[in-house]
């Protein structure tokens, strides 16, 4: 009896042995899973305001809903000395831009020798990241190469994201009303991107009526 009480409490603590080391060993691999923000944001920058006590005004979803291409091609002057838009024109002082949305975060320009702080960021291209990039860029990579000091208006990015979207398309964008809808487009995207199943069918033919637009464009250029 003492006998099988000691192997069955031998079993008891094994098992919760192996629980802990599987529960430390999941949360290093959560945690290593997030790549997309740095622990550290680099040094603060004057008149750069912390992630979260900016979101005063109307959210990127909401701009990026009521916002224009047209209006974003105006801000992209700014852009212009260093950037090409169109689709297989050469990189200059930066990237070429065509279909940046959507793409891992410096890296997508064949041949454009990035700094090594931009590609570190980790993950790709999605809209909140391209936000916070314009909004400064210094903030985003500390290290850049991209020596521009930032869009300050929210509106003046989101229009230029919605610019940068018609040329070479996107991810779906992000549904205005806050909450699940949100995520509910984010997953959407994400699944469209992976083209793959059948739950993707719907997101698929979101994602190919939006990217009708940019062929166009293609075409056009
Ligand atoms: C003074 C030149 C300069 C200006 C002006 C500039 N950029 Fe850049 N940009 C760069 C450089 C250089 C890089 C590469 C950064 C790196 O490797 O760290 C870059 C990178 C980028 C990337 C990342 C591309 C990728 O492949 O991941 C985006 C997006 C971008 N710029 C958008 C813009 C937009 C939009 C504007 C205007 C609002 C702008 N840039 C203005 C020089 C510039």
């Amino acid at each position: 009896m003492t006998d099988r009480f000691n192997t069955i409490a031998g079993w008891a603590l094994f098992a919760g042995i192996v629980a802990l080391g599987l529960s430390i060993l999941s949360g290093m691999f959560f945690h290593a899973d997030k790549p997309q923000r740095p622990e550290k944001m680099g040094f603060p920058i004057e008149g750069v305001v912390e992630e979260g006590a900016a979101d005063a005004g109307p959210s990127l979803a909401v701009l990026l809903a009521s916002g224009s291409a047209a209006a974003g091609e105006a801000v992209f002057a700014k852009c212009t000395s260093c950037h090409t838009i169109d689709q297989g024109a050469a990189n200059g002082i930066g990237p070429n831009l065509w279909g940046v949305l959507g793409k891992p975060i410096g890296k997508h320009a064949a041949g454009f020798a990035y700094s090594t702080a931009l590609p570190a960021v980790g993950g790709d291209w999605t809209y909140e990241q391209m936000d916070h990039w314009l909004k400064s860029p210094r903030a985003f990579a500390n290290g850049t190469k991209m020596s521009f000091a930032g869009l300050s208006s929210p509106e003046d990015r989101a229009n230029v994201i919605l610019f940068l979207r018609d040329h070479g398309g996107g991810p779906a964008l992000p549904e205005a009303p806050a909450g699940d809808a949100v995520e509910a487009a984010d997953d959407a995207a994400a699944t469209a991107g992976e083209a793959a199943g059948d739950t993707a069918a719907d997101a698929g033919a979101v994602a190919s009526e939006e990217a009708a637009p940019a062929d166009q464009a293609a075409t056009a250029n």
